[in-house]
């Protein structure tokens, strides 16, 4: 049969791309992924309210991109080689897709060559995408690549990311200066909050790579760390590993969890107020996927249950590899993933084990640290066979929160009624 071209029309479906879901922090984080994979150890985010004129501006100082490099990056689709256990990349959109979504100009500007400043430079610019319905960049002409807003790569190797026409971002073209500036700094806040924790590992230097350092306007930004590691009470439970076989090849799904100490139980007012996360506690108890390092989701349960204030102690951290992305179902955005229905099922009773144990500490409420909780008290994970939850010993009180987590919520009033009764009996 004859094969016929049926080219997609440039002008639909660019617009169209420019509604896969991304917010403005989840865009930049899509442009943050690629400095890092480029080894950036600085990357710089500025933005300017200059009205109709304003700009944001992601640079970092990475390996940059030669001019037939940064041709092929500016391509839907970027033909790229990616390291099935580190990279960061996944379908050679995201720097189009992401920017796109906030912005009707993107142009990027690059520099390979440590020793010569040789500067290319290229732009998608949705007005003339609607007017020639073709898939055109332009090229930056070299006296506009000598525009300040580039002038970093006069000095050394790094590409420049710059956003122009912020139509999604800046929706009131004509602010007062009042409320421009509440504009700006709801933005900052935002995008602070959402790079410190999803970047947290490497700006900790937690990765085998080179510490990184992300300033917005001039200010860096600090990691936020979802297990409060450094918090005396935290508990480090048993990490397991769930194997996965994606493609004939072997992998493995990584949790850790985590107990953290309950409210009074903090090192310092200030270490409790952080550690509730960008969304309180309740919001953030679950499960925390990292891919290659960088976190995708933060919070929830993945279906395996519903949030509820008894379990808001429990995070759990869950790493895998790219080479996993099939099994976890990652979504274009890098904002999503999906533990399968199969392996929810085998994991439920190793996670209920951490629930139970979140639950004990967060009905101790008021009295001091129980000394059985402490690291590295929760009970070695049971084996994922079938009957796991019978084959450990378990105190009364693992009981005791085994049964409040099993129990449906109409049942645990009258559950928690006969523990009571029990304890004040084994008290007596
Ligand atoms: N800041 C950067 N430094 C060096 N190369 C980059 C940078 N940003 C993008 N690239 C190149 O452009 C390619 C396409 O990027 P992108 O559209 O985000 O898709 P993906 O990251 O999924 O490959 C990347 O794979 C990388 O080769
Ligand atoms: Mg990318």
């Amino acid at each position: 049969m004859r094969g016929i071209e049926v080219v997609p029309s440039a002008k639909r479906l660019i617009t169209s791309l420019r509604a896969l879901g991304y917010d403005l922090p989840q865009a930049v984080a899509d442009i943050v992924d690629n400095s890092i994979e480029a080894g950036a150890t600085v990357i710089k985010i500025d933005l300017e309210y200059l009205g109709d004129e304003s700009w944001l501006r992601i640079s970092d100082n990475g390996r940059g991109m030669s001019k037939a490099k940064l041709l092929e990056a500016m391509r839907y689709g970027s033909d790229v080689e990616y390291d099935s256990e580190t990279s960061l990349g996944k379908f050679g959109l995201g720097m189009k897709t992401a920017s796109l979504s906030q912005c009707q100009r993107l142009t990027v500007a690059s520099r390979s060559s440590p020793t010569r400043a040789s500067i290319s430079g290229y732009s998608w610019d949705l007005k003339h995408i609607q007017r020639t319905n073709r898939w055109e960049v332009l090229e930056i002409p070299p006296d506009l690549l000598s525009h300040p807003l580039f002038q970093q790569l006069r000095d050394s190797t790094g590409t420049v990311v710059v956003w122009t026409c912020l139509d999604r971002i800046l929706d009131n073209k004509y602010p007062s200066e009042d409320t421009q500036q509440k504009q700006f700094m709801a933005i900052f806040r935002e995008l602070e909050v959402h790079l410190s924790m999803v970047f947290h590992k490497f700006l900790s230097g937690q990765l085998a790579r080179k510490k990184l350092k992300i300033y917005i306007c001039g200010n860096p930004i600090e990691a936020w760390d979802p297990f409060c590691t450094t918090q005396s009470e935290t508990i480090r439970c048993d990490p397991f590993a769930h194997p996965v076989v994606e493609d004939g090849k072997a992998g493995a799904i990584h949790f850790e969890p985590f107990i953290l100490p309950r409210e009074d139980q903090f090192d310092s007012p200030e270490a409790r107020k952080l550690g509730a996360g960008p969304k309180k506690w309740n919001y953030q108890q679950g499960f925390y996927f990292y891919r290659a390092g960088r976190m995708i989701q933060s919070g929830g349960w993945s279906g395996l249950r519903t949030r509820d204030e008894h379990s808001k102690l429990a995070r759990i951290a869950v790493r895998f590899s790219p080479s996993l992305d099939d099994t976890l179902k990652i979504n274009v955005a890098k904002m999503r993933v999906q533990l399968p229905p199969a392996i929810i099922r085998e994991i439920k009773d190793q996670i209920q084990v951490v629930i139970g144990e979140a639950n004990t500490r967060y009905r101790k409420s008021g009295q001091s640290a129980v000394p059985n909780l402490r690291r590295p008290a929760v009970p070695p994970s049971p084996q994922p066979t079938k009957n796991s939850i019978f084959v450990t010993m378990l105190t009364q009180e693992q009981w005791a929160s085994r049964l409040l987590v099993a129990a449906t919520n109409q049942e645990r009033p009258f559950v928690q009624k006969a523990i009571n009764r029990l304890e004040s009996q084994t008290r007596k």
